[in-house]
């Protein structure tokens, strides 16, 4: 019979836990497609924020698939021309950079060619065979409601129902609507196009692939309605912002500028009512006219 005594109890758990904790790192290709890779890529479902994966093999080697996942900014700034066109045909729209090992890049690239073998047959066929894959609602026609349902997730007024954290935390919006939000993250005004409009942003709120925004909505993943208001107000904010200001000012600038206008503007119109219609001028007509 052995006892372990508690330190060694410890030591145990810990073991266990680390054990477990390497065994997750190996996950398989698709695992890794889907948490880092599907908010953007399909293979062989059509472009979404980045292009349709189907077939990359045969357009690009290993060597360079592994460079470009790693870091392909760093690949674009060698000078290399397969990446620079990429970069080009998607609007420099920069792919973030993979925290990847090689052996997990790998097993990604396997889980893509799989994939397109199974895709490269007639289109008719491949609709059934992929994966019920719902055709994203337009944000168009969203109504009001949905959009104000948007506005009061994005601004935190409405809880997520999973318990996610309310964007504005970490993102700033340019729009009268809100109060400014933080700097930790990217501005979002423009980023409804920016990150391939309904089809880019449903894809990047389902599998947030940022390192700080995966971490705050793990295992709180957003429903489907969550995610449908949310990219109907940010369209919306972009469409705003389109028309009512051409530029994009810093907006503590632009109301300071404003304020400090309007300021000079009721000094100068008291000072000129003060010039024009003298006190002691208003008081005689008044008492003129009481006679
Ligand atoms: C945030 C969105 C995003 C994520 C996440 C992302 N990509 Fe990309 N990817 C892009 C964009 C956009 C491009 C187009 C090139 C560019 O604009 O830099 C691209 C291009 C590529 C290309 C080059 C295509 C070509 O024409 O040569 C490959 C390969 C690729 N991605 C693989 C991956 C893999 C594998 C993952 C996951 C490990 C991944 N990407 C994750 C956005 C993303
Ligand atoms: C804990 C902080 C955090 C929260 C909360 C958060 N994000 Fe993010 N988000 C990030 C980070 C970090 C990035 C990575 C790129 C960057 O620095 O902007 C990012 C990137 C994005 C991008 C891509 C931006 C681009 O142009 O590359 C979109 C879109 C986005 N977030 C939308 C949202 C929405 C919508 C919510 C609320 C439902 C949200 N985020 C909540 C931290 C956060």
């Amino acid at each position: 019979m052995v006892t372990l005594s508690q330190p060694l109890k410890t030591t145990v758990v810990i073991a266990i836990f680390f054990i477990s904790t390497i065994t997750l790192q190996a996950q398989n290709g698709e695992q890794i497609f889907k948490n880092s890779c599907a908010a953007c890529h399909t293979v062989g479902g059509g472009k979404r924020v980045g292009p349709d994966l189907v077939g990359m093999s045969t357009k690009r080697s290993e060597a360079w698939l592994i460079k470009w996942i790693k870091s392909s900014q760093t690949l674009i700034e060698s000078g290399d021309p397969d990446a620079i066109a990429a970069f080009e045909a998607y609007n420099k729209v920069p792919m973030p950079d993979q925290n990847l090992s090689d052996v997990e890049i790998k097993e990604v690239i396997d889980y893509i060619n799989t994939k397109s073998s199974a895709a490269e047959v007639p289109v008719a066929a491949t609709a059934a065979i992929s994966e019920p894959q719902e055709p994203i609602k337009s944000s168009d026609i969203a109504s009001e409601e949905e959009i104000l349902l948007g506005q009061h997730i994005f601004e935190g007024n409405k809880r997520l129902a999973n318990g996610g954290a309310a964007c504005i935390f970490c993102h700033n919006l340019n729009t009268d609507r809100i109060i400014p939000g933080g700097l930790l993250a990217k501005d979002l005004t423009t980023v409804y196009t920016r990150m391939g409009g309904d089809a880019g942003l449903t894809g990047i709120l389902n599998a947030p692939p940022f390192p700080a925004m995966t971490e705050a909505y793990k295992n709180k993943p957003m429903t489907e309605s969550e995610i449908y208001a949310v990219v109907s107000f940010l369209n919306k904010v972009e469409k705003e912002s389109t028309t009512q200001t051409a530029t994009a000012t810093n907006p503590l600038l632009k109301y300071g500028f404003i304020g400090f206008a309007m300021w000079v503007g009721i000094v100068f119109l008291v000072w000129f009512r003060r010039k024009k219609y003298a006190v002691n001028k208003r008081i005689f007509e008044r008492q003129v006219k009481s006679y």
